[in-house]
């Protein structure tokens, strides 16, 4: 699909919403001036997404943060991505390690997700939680609701994050309990399924 270029007097009107898509390219190039970053903040509140730990260990260290950014980009082969501001504490061993760990959060384990998500130093963030490893030796969180073991193969910076692809190459057993969500600026459960209350793992 491709759109022309809207007039600049569409632009200055506002009615600039559409935008050129070249068929099979990248990047999508919008001609409507971005909203602001605290419009966008307040909206993606709006937007209830799991909660996750991306964990790492190895030349540059163990590091570990909250993340909701993280989605799953393909299944062949088995490919996450996740978003890291490149000012945040854990950039710094995210960006020399060649793995991390996608931990995802069951329903109780919102004390961890507050501890890795921000302001924490990192040797007390990993206090929080019980932990072995999978492949990569990146942390692997006793009692998440399923975790990713991935080689990080490729990272492209867009504004204030990187972002990284990475290819899943273990899988923790998955744990037993109900869903996390982070939305309005809190935690919430999503019950799933079957699954029984159970005592915290972490
Ligand atoms: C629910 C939640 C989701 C978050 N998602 C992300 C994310 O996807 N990517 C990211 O870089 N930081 C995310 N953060 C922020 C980081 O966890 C962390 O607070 C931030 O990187 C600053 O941490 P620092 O004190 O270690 O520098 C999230 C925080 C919370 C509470």
């Amino acid at each position: 699909m491709s759109q022309t270029r809207p007039s600049q007097a569409a632009l200055s009107s506002g009615e600039a919403d559409t935008f050129a898509v070249e068929a099979g390219t990248l990047p999508v190039v919008a001609y409507a001036p971005p909203v602001a970053a605290d419009a966008f903040r307040g909206a993606m509140a709006r937007v209830a997404s799991a909660v996750h730990l991306v964990t790492t260990d190895g030349a540059g260290g163990r590091a570990g943060f909250t993340a909701s950014a993280v989605c799953s980009v393909s299944d062949g082969p088995p490919t996450l991505l996740v978003c890291i501001n490149r000012s945040s504490s854990a950039y710094a061993a995210v960006s020399v390690n060649a793995g991390l760990c996608v931990n995802t959060l069951a329903h109780d384990q919102s004390g961890v997700a507050a501890a890795f998500g921000g302001r924490t130093p990192m040797a007390v963030r990993f206090e929080a939680g019980t932990w072995t490893t999978l492949v990569t030796g990146a942390p692997a969180l006793l009692g998440a609701l399923t975790a990713f073991d991935c080689r990080i193969v490729a990272r492209h910076p867009v504004g204030t994050h990187d972002v990284l692809y990475c290819e899943v190459v273990a899988l923790a057993e998955p744990g037993d309990g109900h869903g996390l969500v982070y939305a309005d600026r809190g935690y919430h459960t999503v019950p799933l399924g079957a699954a029984p209350p159970r005592e915290a793992a972490a």
